[in-house]
């Protein structure tokens, strides 16, 4: 069978697809494709190991061929992929959703509000450049965690080990999910609140929800008015979700103490307003980037096509109904 990888990745799991028997192309190209560059490599093969630059919908699954079987997107999210396309021509999609992964964005976005509460970034760059004079009592006065609030906006897998983290810290945690998951008030301490109450009772904002319709831009104009005076932002999920001009006018204004950014509106480009800004620490969508969790995609990422091509029914399926829909 013939598998197109688009991305060399790092780990063992990529040579174990290699020596699997099948006919594997790995793009040679190391960087994100272009549509046509996708297609002309992705052209006739039975699976494709996909990437979140890459875009897929029906035109792209039209232009691989009908005997394409699976799309294994080497991330946990998926707004890459046109899911109800793919379900609709009887393609599986899977991704790699684990505790690898899981703990590596928690740790970032944990890593990213102590940054900025602290002002490591700034005072880093300060000491750089050579500015150290000896101890002051009035330089880089950040603000402590200890007895602030959190306002975990998703309380999925993610959102529940940085609530989890953070209960380290002495922290009160709010959180939103569709509906309330009383097991997790139990076993973190943390107090579930409808977004208003979130948003206006929280010193620090995480952001775990997936990028869908309904969250494309929740965290604008009006979301940002609700919030507390100073309020600390991170965001390790996607960019889209926050409105990238709103939070640089919060920003500017004091409104937004700080933000801490892992992914962007439209990425790659940053709104250059950020980057001049000093409330603020970029990090190029690295979340996830252990060795550990990309090991673990990895393996994940490959066990789904090679379980596919044997006919076997794959773990992390995101349009499971296409399994069955297959066998009919
Ligand atoms: C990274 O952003 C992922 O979704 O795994
Ligand atoms: C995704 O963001 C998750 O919380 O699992």
């Amino acid at each position: 069978m013939k598998i197109f990888v688009s991305r060399k990745f790092p780990g063992v799991h990529l040579e174990r697809l290699q020596n699997s028997g099948n006919e594997v192309h790995v793009c040679e190209l190391d960087r994100p494709l272009e549509p046509e560059e996708f297609l002309e490599r992705a052209k006739g093969v039975d699976a494709v190991l996909s990437f979140l630059t890459d875009k897929i919908d029906a035109e792209v699954i039209d232009a691989i061929g009908p005997q394409v079987k699976i799309f294994s997107n080497y991330a946990v999210g998926f707004d890459n992929i046109n899911v109800p396309d793919t379900t609709e021509k009887k393609v599986l999609v899977s991704n790699t959703p684990c505790d690898e992964v899981n703990e590596a964005v928690a740790e970032h976005a944990v890593t990213l509000m102590l940054a900025l509460a602290r002002r490591i970034v700034e005072a880093d760059e300060s000491t750089k450049r050579g500015s150290y004079r000896g101890w002051e009592p009035n330089i880089f006065l950040g603000r402590s965690l200890r007895g602030k609030t959190l306002g975990v906006v998703g309380l999925g897998r993610i959102g529940t080990m940085v609530a989890k983290k953070v209960k380290g810290f002495e922290m009160r945690v709010l959180y939103n999910k569709r509906s309330p998951d009383p097991e997790a008030e139990k076993e973190f301490g943390i107090e579930f609140a409808d977004l208003d109450k979130l948003y206006r009772e929280s010193d620090f904002i995480s952001i775990h929800v997936p990028l869908t319709d309904e969250t494309r831009g929740m965290i604008g104009r009006d979301a940002l008015s609700k919030m507390k005076q100073g309020v600390i932002i991170a965001n390790t999920a996607r960019g889209p979700i926050v409105d990238e001009h709103a939070l640089t006018d919060g920003l500017r204004e004091g409104k937004v103490g700080g933000a801490g950014l892992d992914v962007f509106e439209t990425e790659p480009n940053i709104n250059p307003e950020l980057i001049g800004m000093e409330n603020v620490v970029l990090t190029p969508h690295i979340a996830s980037a252990t060795w550990e969790a990309r090991e673990k995609m990895g393996q994940l990422a490959v066990d789904a096509i090679l379980k596919t091509l044997k006919g076997e029914k794959p773990e992390n399926l995101v349009n499971p109904e296409v399994w069955e829909a297959r066998r009919q």
